[in-house]
């Protein structure tokens, strides 16, 4: 079928590039002049694993092309995903105004009847309320995107689930179509129903991750290993042994703007989310928690103290910072005095004095932090890393590197949650 991609981002790119591999016929419009000249010319403006392969093999199979003009590249599509930006607005709600301007856009240029399927997060309520505005126009679906920055492409081709809101029985049945070459459980439900499981699933593992968070705080002060503890805990089917991993706090483009977006959308639905408020202060309090923790290793006062930083992406596999708590603690650490020189595999900061290399990244430092899970810090000599650095200490938030290693080359080891490791 002809499929329309509004949006070349993140989520737009992978939607389209995946809606071409499954043999449509996929027009991507991208209203940004720099980043479509560049997806002309068959580069990729961010870094995802998979992404370019599955580009050039649509391109290759003339089933993958890219516009300026919306009008264009939706106007002969059977269907069009709307892949926009959301960003959470000044109260915390998600700012519309894109996706309301391309869909009042599409209202006018596309015939009568058109699919338009809202793929970008919206909040709960949003796409009844625009299928209502635009009946006898356009025909609304909704469509929430499972796609984890560094999976993204797995993800879509081997998803857990297509969830497909809608109130028009033929729109919901062509979209469902769409995803047929996929073995996926096809979730048919509301327009409503389906914007709340893209919150509620966020929100929950925004909760859970939070949760070990908390966890590994308190096993640093009883003394108990925070990877032998949910390691136990995972084996109860219930909780399952994924997304338990401790860390800095959550980033990205996703957990912090639907939880935020969440709240948001509780509160106007007279209905305060205090577990979830507790998430997103708890989240924030873990940053202040390391900070704290990196104070007193550095004996209490962090002015003029050089510090090592492994990692600025917000989390390993991409080169996004969005939300970063890399850049958050960073950006706290140097409030008080401190020098930050940081090294990233992929991703890069202006935030940050960014080094070359790892090694680079440590040189003169007091303390090195280990903020992003790339497996390339752990093959990382650290013998090299204590003759560079001017003191031992390594503070791992991601419980990445080998603790033997480590103390091997002479350096001391913390990470979160493991005070014996
Ligand atoms: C998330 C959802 O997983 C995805 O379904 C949704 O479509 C978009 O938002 P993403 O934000 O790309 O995906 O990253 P994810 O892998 O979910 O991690 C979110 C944050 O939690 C990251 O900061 C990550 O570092 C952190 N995290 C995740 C942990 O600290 N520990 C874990 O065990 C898992």
């Amino acid at each position: 079928m002809d499929v329309a991609v509004i949006g070349g981002g993140y989520v737009g790119l992978v939607q389209a590039a995946g809606m071409a591999h499954l043999g449509h016929r996929v027009r991507v419009g991208e209203a940004d002049p720099a980043k479509l000249e560049e997806l002309e010319a068959g580069r990729l403006p961010i870094y995802e694993k998979g992404l370019a392969e599955l580009m050039d093999e649509g391109r290759a199979g003339g089933r993958l092309t890219f516009h300026g003009s919306n009008v264009d590249a939706a106007s002969t599509a059977d269907v069009t995903f709307l892949c926009l930006p959301t960003p959470p607005g000044v109260d915390g709600a998600a700012d519309l105004s894109v996706v309301e301007a391309v869909v009042r856009e599409l209202a006018h240029a596309l015939e009568a009847g058109s699919i338009v399927v809202i793929k970008s997060t919206v909040p709960v309520g949003t796409t009844s309320r625009l299928a209502k505005r635009l009946a006898g126009r356009l025909r609304l679906v909704g469509n929430p995107e499972f796609l984890r920055e560094g999976s993204a492409v797995t993800d879509f081709l081997r998803p857990d689930r297509v969830v497909i809101g809608a109130d028009d029985e033929d729109a919901a049945e062509v979209v469902a179509s769409l995803y047929e070459g996929l073995d996926a459980r096809v979730l048919r439900t509301d327009l409503t129903s389906a914007e709340l499981i893209k919150y509620g699933a966020n929100g929950y593992l925004a909760t859970r991750l939070t949760f070990v968070n908390a966890l590994a705080n308190i096993a640093d002060s009883v003394g108990a290993d925070i990877l032998d503890v949910v390691e136990g805990m995972g084996l109860d089917p219930r909780i399952g042994p994924h997304f338990l991993r401790p860390g800095p706090g959550y980033g990205g483009s996703c957990f912090p703007k639907d939880t935020i977006a969440l709240l948001a959308t509780s509160r106007q639905a007279g209905y305060e989310f205090t577990l979830l408020q507790s998430v997103v202060d708890a989240d924030r309090s873990q940053r202040h928690w390391i900070v704290g923790n990196i104070r007193r290793m550095l004996g209490g006062d962090l002015a003029d103290k050089r510090i090592g930083m492994w990692g600025v992406a917000f989390k390993a596999g991409t080169d996004d910072i969005r939300e970063s708590p890399a850049l958050k603690i960073a950006s706290m650490l140097r409030s008080e005095g401190a020098v930050i020189a940081a090294s990233d595999p992929e991703a890069h900061s202006l935030d940050v004095e960014m080094a070359p290399d790892p090694i680079a990244a440590a040189k003169g430092a007091e303390l090195l932090v280990v903020a992003t899970e790339w497996p390339e810090f752990r093959s990382v000599d650290m013998t090299e890393v204590a003759a560079v650095m001017s003191g031992t200490a390594v503070y791992d938030l991601r419980n990445l590197l080998d603790p033997a290693r480590v103390r091997n080359a002479g350096l001391t080891y913390q990470a979160l949650g493991r005070p014996h490791a």
